[in-house]
């Protein structure tokens, strides 16, 4: 059994270390935050806290404290010592065992309390992206973990959060911080996940078959070099993907049903550079308004994207270079159109290449995964 650890993170004016969320992230309009919901995100005002950690997760917990953006530099410093102090009760061979995964009943309650973040908060899309740009860097020519990438968690740490490509991810980071915190048995790499797949299917998506169980990175030095997600706009943008794709071991298929994804969401200028600063289908939110949308009903997911992107009829709707490339080069314009005109074939291929994408890289505990 794993030796476990309490660290107590106290500080001295209430104000516990968390900074408070950017501006810009993604809120539910205020006639449709509940008493009950708010309360139950509210932190509690208390000014101390007691983490009880297994030994094996401590380790890296302590150096994500470190790096987390959810945490005030000040607020870290204060607290250096005691970090340093669990640094030095677990040996390095803890941190590179990393036999640290989750707990399968924290799991459970945690995919509740996510449900009840989205019907509150709106944020399905972001969610789904935050699981797919902590996956999406995985590199199957490098064997080693972590340095291969993929669901790992290490995009919880700054240097890779501040990564162009996840521009406005911190704003997941956010929205999921309270859950991390009431859950210290399950890792960032599957909260990612869980987050992202429960997304989907309470958008109206196909039932996921995920596992469960994936160990964290332990620190920004794990964390993969820039460049590793795809760019929109790239000179040849059917190559770029299947470069990128390809690097992950996915296929022509898994690229035309993963690119449904942009069924749900918006692109920002502001983050990525790309899409209008608002739309007929964007101005009023819900959730933070703006942005550009892919579909009409961005919350809802479907096969619109195929629909509208097969058309490219309304201006108000978002084409980026790669999603056009699915209706240009001929061996994924057979997908394209398939989940144009079949929405259960896109479910069906969606589901499967969603999972594959959810497991890229990651390291499990125990090796078959946990299934919830
Ligand atoms: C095929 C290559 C891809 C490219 C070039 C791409 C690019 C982008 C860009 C530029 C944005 C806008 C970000 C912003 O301004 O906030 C975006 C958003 C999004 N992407 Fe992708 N993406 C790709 C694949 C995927 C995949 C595989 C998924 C999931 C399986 C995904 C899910 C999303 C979602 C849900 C959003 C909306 C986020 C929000 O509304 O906050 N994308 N993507």
């Amino acid at each position: 059994m794993a030796e476990r650890v309490s660290i107590t993170l106290n500080n001295n004016n209430g104000s516990f270390l968390l900074s408070p969320p950017p501006k810009s992230t993604t809120t539910m309009s205020s006639s449709l935050r509940t008493t009950t919901a708010a309360s139950r995100l509210l932190r509690s005002s208390s000014s101390r806290s007691t983490l009880t950690l297994s030994a094996s997760t401590s380790l890296s917990f302590a150096r994500s404290l470190v790096s987390s953006p959810l945490l005030s530099s000040s607020s870290f410093s204060q607290k250096r010592s005691r970090v340093a102090s669990v640094n030095r009760s677990f040996n390095s061979t803890a941190a590179t065992k990393c036999s640290a995964s989750s707990d399968p009943d924290q799991l459970k309650n945690a995919r509740e309390d996510i449900k009840e973040l989205l019907n509150t908060k709106f944020c399905h899309p972001i969610l789904v992206r935050l699981g797919w740009h902590d996956a999406g860097t995985y590199n199957k020519n490098i064997k080693e973990w972590p340095q291969r990438g993929g669901a790992n968690g290490s995009l919880r740490f700054d240097i890779e959060l501040k990564h162009a490509a996840n521009a406005g991810l911190v704003n997941a980071l956010n929205l999921i911080k309270d859950i991390k915190e009431k859950y210290s048995g399950i890792t960032y790499a599957d909260l990612f996940q869980l987050a992202s797949a429960t997304a989907i299917e309470e958008a109206g998506g196909p039932k996921i078959p995920m596992k469960y169980g994936r160990v964290d990175a332990s620190g920004p030095e794990d964390c993969p070099e820039e460049g590793r997600l795809p760019d929109a706009g790239p000179p040849s943008p059917a190559n770029h993907l299947r470069e990128v794709f390809y690097r992950m071991g996915l296929d022509d298929k898994d690229i035309v049903a993963l690119s449904g994804a942009h069924t749900l969401g918006r692109s920002r200028p502001e983050r990525s550079g790309w899409g209008k600063p608002e739309t007929k289908y964007t101005k009023e939110g819900p959730g933070a308004p703006g942005g550009q949308s892919w579909t009409p009903e961005w919350l809802k997911f479907d096969n619109s994207y195929f629909k509208e992107i097969k058309e490219k009829r309304d201006e108000d709707l978002l084409v980026l270079p790669t999603d056009a490339a699915i209706f240009e080069d001929s061996s994924f314009k057979v997908y394209a159109e398939k989940y144009a005109a079949d929405q259960d074939a896109f479910f069906k291929d969606y589901a499967v290449a969603h999972a594959k994408l959810s497991n890229l890289g990651a390291q499990f505990n125990p090796p078959e995964g946990i299934v919830i």
